[in-house]
């Protein structure tokens, strides 16, 4: 046995017991004649305490023993002299009697503990010896107790895990995929799945009634803070449901989830807002609702005032930032620097300072009158002391535009706090968007997504402005302003799946090839059902109070999509290239 107690276990209460540790050693320091070794395990830190009057082969032996090295120790656990309260062995010591190295360590290429020395590069490249940081394995910890707890909500709700295949052909959520090359097909490709949508609906007709799995998923995209190109889902499926039976059991399940892991009772029910209200309010289609600061439409009142910019344009919309009339002309200048970044994209940024004595100080001063700023001022909402900024141009994208001022201005005034937790539903999108560089239709969730029953009569006309008004029997779950799930209620029938791919330009004879299993599923008896799948990796990063998942997956990938320390992806030879029959083109730099 290589030890009968962790790290983190022993107590004041155990005092006078002889135990075996094992772990790695994180520091060791010589105070005057003795050693004092910290030493590490998953569960914790205890003190080991090597006394001046020691043996000294024993004394000789810690003193040999270097960073990380993996040893097991032995010795009387006693009460420390000087107590440390931060951590919870931290009243007693291990007085030692013998020490035996397990493996050695060569030095680590950084400092293995919680504000550790190490760059991004470097962690990245020795993952296993960063995840033996503290925070990184809290992470985890984390991600366990969520999966586990999502376990025991959905058995105990009767869905079954169901496990589906990696090595299948395109799915529809609107990534790039990446693709497997088939050696015994020769010339033809798998794609991996960027969700298992089509299955899942397939289980359903299957009769399997409630589905859910715990499920990689994979997209070609662009990277961010809370995109990775493998990300895992919480997939579930449901028979003979309609929305509201869909967002009763997922807010049962998010708020078990709060409960059980955080402790928080979250509102009940969860608030509801259309995607149309979130553009309207919050320029947004993942509302942050921490705070205040909503878009006001103020074209009406921006026109005709003889100020080119506004007069020309279809939508001009407003924040009221609070407490911000007092920034200098610096900050102000700062600010439209920042809505000109390519990211933001706006031409411009208005400005109309309220100044505490109720006078104003605009960009605009040579067009509006007090009066008229007045107006503008009451319909934003703004109380003296605030700063109004405005934007204009096409209506979704200056709302858009206004939204990021919005969560930018949010960061930078500290609203938008990671222990204030903030869900809400977001329903009735639109079920379709144009695509301007296509010249198409494309579907906004996935092609399988139902129309509202109310809207079939849009559904089923020529006219692209009826079509711009159906709505989708779609939902996503959005806390603190990011999408943390999303589904809908599918199509069941073959007629409306039919004219779904007719009006998102898919012929006969793609759908048949890429779709063409789920339509003639659907010929034998499709149950009415819908779903969702929410994205792990994001609830966990949440419920942790960070902003990158990248922190609570073991193994993630850089922003260029690499493994660093796997070395992925790589080059592969010549000869498994000729089994696949595959020949590169030279790559361009
Ligand atoms: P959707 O594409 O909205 O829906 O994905 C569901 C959730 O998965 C998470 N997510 C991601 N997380 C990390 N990295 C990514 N690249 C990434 N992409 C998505 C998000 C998102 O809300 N089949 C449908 C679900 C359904 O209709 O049932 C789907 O995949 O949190």
């Amino acid at each position: 046995m290589y030890r009968n107690h962790t790290c983190g276990e022993l107590r004041i209460s155990d005092a006078g017991k002889t135990v075996t540790l094992a772990g790695w050693v994180q520091r060791s320091r010589k105070l005057g004649g003795m050693t004092f070794i910290d030493l590490r395990d998953r569960y914790g830190i205890t003190q080991l305490v090597v006394e001046a009057d020691a043996p000294a082969q024993l004394v000789e032996k810690v003193a040999a023993l270097g960073r990380e090295f993996v040893i097991q120790a032995t010795g009387e656990v006693v009460e420390r002299s000087s107590k440390n309260p931060k951590i919870p062995t931290g009243d007693i010591e291990i007085r030692l009697n013998e020490v035996n190295v397990l493996n050695e360590s060569l030095t680590p290429p950084f400092t293995i503990e919680d504000n550790t020395d190490g760059g991004e590069d470097i962690r990245a490249k020795y993952r296993y010896l960063d995840l033996r940081r503290n925070p990184l394995q809290k992470a985890l910890k984390l991600r366990h107790r969520i999966c586990h707890e999502v376990r025991n909500y959905l058995d105990s709700n009767d869905f079954l895990e169901i496990e589906t295949p990696f090595l299948i052909n395109s799915t529809p959520e609107g990534a790039r995929d990446f693709v497997v090359p088939s050696r015994m097909n020769p010339g033809t490709f798998y794609a991996l799945p960027q969700s298992p949508q089509t299955l899942k609906q397939s289980l359903m007709v299957a009769g399997m009634d409630r589905y859910f799995q715990i499920v990689k998923c994979f997209r070609d995209e662009d990277l961010r803070a809370d995109r990775q190109p493998e990300f895992t889902q919480i997939d579930c499926e449901m028979s003979f449901v309609e929305q509201e039976d869909v967002l009763g059991m997922f807010e049962g399940m998010m708020r078990h989830l709060f409960k059980s892991i955080l402790d928080i009772d979250i509102p009940n029910p969860i608030p509801r807002m259309t995607w149309f209200d979130g553009m309207d309010k919050y320029g947004s289609d993942k509302p942050d609702i921490r705070y205040g600061m909503l878009l006001h439409e103020i074209t009406p009142l921006a026109q005709g005032h003889g100020f080119g910019v506004f007069d020309g344009v279809p939508y001009v919309g407003a924040i009221a930032v609070p407490g911000a009339a007092a920034y200098t002309r610096k900050q102000t200048d700062e600010l439209t620097d920042w809505v000109k970044r390519p990211q933001v994209g706006a031409k411009g940024l208005v400005y109309i300072k309220l100044n505490e004595d109720g006078s104003f100080k605009s960009s605009v001063d040579k067009f509006f009158s007090p009066e008229d700023l007045l107006k503008i001022a009451g319909a934003v909402e703004a109380s003296r002391g605030d700063l109004v900024l405005v934007l204009c141009g096409e209506k979704r994208r200056t709302q858009t535009q206004l939204g990021q001022l919005r969560i930018e201005l949010g960061n930078r005034m500290g609203l938008r706090r990671s222990d204030v937790f903030a869900p809400l539903w977001l329903t009735d999108f639109p079920l379709f968007e144009w695509n301007d560089e296509e010249n198409k239709w494309d579907a906004l969730h996935h092609p399988f997504t139902a129309p509202k029953p109310e809207h079939l009569q849009y559904y089923y006309s020529d006219k692209p402005e009826d079509i711009l008004k159906v709505c989708a029997n779609a939902y996503d779950f959005v806390l603190n302003g990011t999408e943390l799930g999303g589904g809908s209620i599918r199509i069941h029938n073959p007629k409306d799946q039919a004219r779904m791919f007719e009006i998102i330009g898919i012929g006969p004879e793609e759908m048949q090839r890429k779709f063409g299993f789920l339509i003639n599923a659907f010929k034998y008896g499709a149950p009415p059902h819908g779903g969702l799948a929410f994205g792990l990796d994001r609830v966990c990063a949440l419920f942790g109070g960070s902003d990158t998942i990248r922190d609570y997956i073991a193994f993630p990938k850089n922003n260029q999509g690499k493994d660093i320390m796997l070395g992925a992806p790589s080059v592969i030879d010549r000869k498994q290239l000729d089994e696949l029959f595959l020949d590169l083109r030279p790559v361009k730099e």
